[in-house]
């Protein structure tokens, strides 16, 4: 019989260093690459054998693969001229702190299978607190604390399911059933919202969404009146979300006005910050936060703009055990004496899947890396780049700022229409030189770019507005 054989150290040593060296290469290049992947359908795919090799291939060989097939269908969310949705930001440090999570191998779904991975979990949390001002309820050394979830789409199903068993207490995890809860939004809230209320079984229906007012901001009268209207027909309002930052406009919903109804009819406040909350670094973008220390949970994405890759989304409560309430089960297999002893975190309780992996240790990285004034550094040159392309967007008449722009995402549009604006977008898109997105405020097509790549400079941003002029002339020609 064949032995197994692995990669062994020498080998891992040299196929580890010709990998960061590419990666090196890659971030040295990617500028020059067409930012939207320029493929059709099935194109990778196709250059992919049917069947799994039967033999182990050479590691030479695979990334060869990778630079032949996976490369060119990879739209690089790391260029500096990517400018769609919001970002996903990545750094050395955090790919370093990945590799080693990687490396390490820990599943850490209990403190007793890796104890270094909930308490640098809990410390990072902690230490976030502080570099946000965020409420001190929300530190582990309150009745709260923080967990680090993959995506704010699971944040937010875990603050349902713990105000939907405080709401019912616990009712609803043991015998199912309806009872009238109604969930509350702004109609520019995050579609997770909607998403995380039908699998939490309340019904998609029963999310309410509020009307916004012409700045995209939830209007708190009409929440107050849609509460007293579900109260009077016996229904059982139970959670809101307010948004800081919207997907659409990164418009803010006003957060102590909401506060106020919440603590009024005591409904769950969850606070979505998905992208803004990395703001929070520079105290000068703090203020929104203001009413936060009323809020029962709140979550923000490192992994969009905090230098953190992909996964990484950092979740608050203020009532921990209202969390664990909702998803503590402990089958006999994973009795032990230090969760029986109550005096540590098992954060397999505070998330949906029961293992998980290392992942503080790629935002201590970065953390440690820049430091407070490097990330603040890293904010703020975003948000004065989206400033000075605003001003050249009103400077120039055949253009128009669709909403305001407090941080890095800036709105606007051609003043020749929607089919104008959309075909504008396509072209600019399929040139390969930059890529952005689109929203629909109030009624009308928007293009929406988000200045949030940490090599993005105030070149890149010069060379895309240049662009998107010149393709709009460029049109207005051919017509
Ligand atoms: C405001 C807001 N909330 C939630 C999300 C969902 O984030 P995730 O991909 O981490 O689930 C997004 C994504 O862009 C967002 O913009």
């Amino acid at each position: 019989m064949n032995r197994f054989k692995t990669m062994d150290s020498d080998a891992f040593r040299q196929h580890g260093y010709a990998l960061i060296d590419w990666l090196a290469d890659y971030y040295q290049r990617v500028e020059s690459l067409p930012v939207l992947a320029q493929t059709e359908p099935g194109a990778i795919r196709a250059q992919l054998p049917p069947q799994p090799p039967l033999q182990g291939e050479a590691f030479e060989q695979i990334m060869a693969d990778v630079e032949r097939i996976i490369l060119p269908g990879i739209t690089h969310w790391q260029s500096p001229n990517f400018f769609a949705f919001f970002p996903a930001n990545s750094s050395p440090p955090a790919v370093l702190g990945e590799l080693l999570s990687a490396g390490l191998g820990v599943q850490g779904m209990l403190w007793a299978t890796s104890p270094a991975c909930t308490e640098l979990e809990t410390q990072v949390l902690d230490w976030v607190v502080e570099l946000m001002g965020l409420p001190q309820r929300f530190r582990s050394d309150s009745d709260g604390g923080g967990v680090l979830q993959d995506s704010a789409s699971s944040a937010v199903l875990c603050a349902l399911l713990a105000a939907r068993e405080r709401a019912t207490a616990g009712v609803m995890n043991r015998q199912g059933g309806r009872h009238g809860l109604i969930a509350y939004a702004s109609d520019q809230a995050h579609s997770s919202i909607e998403k995380a209320v039908g699998i939490a079984g309340i019904g998609r229906d029963n999310v309410r969404l509020i009307a916004s007012d012409t700045q995209q901001a939830m209007n708190p009268e009409a929440l107050a009146q849609q509460i007293q209207a579900d109260r009077a027909a016996g229904l059982q309002p139970f959670w809101v979300n307010a948004t800081l930052g919207t997907t659409s406009s990164l418009a803010f919903d006003p957060l102590p006005a909401i506060a106020r109804i919440c603590q009024e009819h005591q409904l769950w406040l969850h606070v979505d910050a998905a992208m803004a909350g990395s703001a929070a670094v520079c105290p000068e973008f703090r203020h929104w936060q203001q009413g936060l220390e009323q809020a029962d949970s709140y979550c923000f994405n490192p992994h969009k703009w905090l230098l953190t890759n992909f996964d990484c989304s950092c979740f608050y409560v203020a009532d921990r055990q209202a969390l664990i309430n909702a998803l503590s089960i402990l089958p006999d297999y994973l009795r032990n004496r230090a969760t029986e002893s109550g005096e540590v975190i098992d954060y397999r309780d505070w998330q949906i899947p029961l293992g998980r992996r290392f992942r503080a240790l790629k935002l201590w990285f970065v953390i440690r890396h820049y430091g407070i004034s490097g990330l603040q550094q890293h904010i703020r040159r975003h948000v004065e780049l989206a400033h000075q392309l605003a001003r050249w967007i009103e400077a120039d008449p055949d253009f128009e700022l669709a909403a305001p722009v407090p941080l890095n995402l800036v709105c606007f549009r051609h003043r020749r229409g929607d089919v104008f604006n959309h075909t504008l977008l396509e072209r600019v898109n399929a040139s390969g030189a930059l890529y952005l997105t689109h929203t629909r405020l109030n009624e009308r097509y928007t293009l929406r770019l988000c200045i949030g790549q940490p090599h993005t400079t105030i070149c890149h941003v010069e060379a895309a507005w240049h662009t998107l002029q010149a393709t709009a002339e460029q049109l207005n020609d051919d017509r």
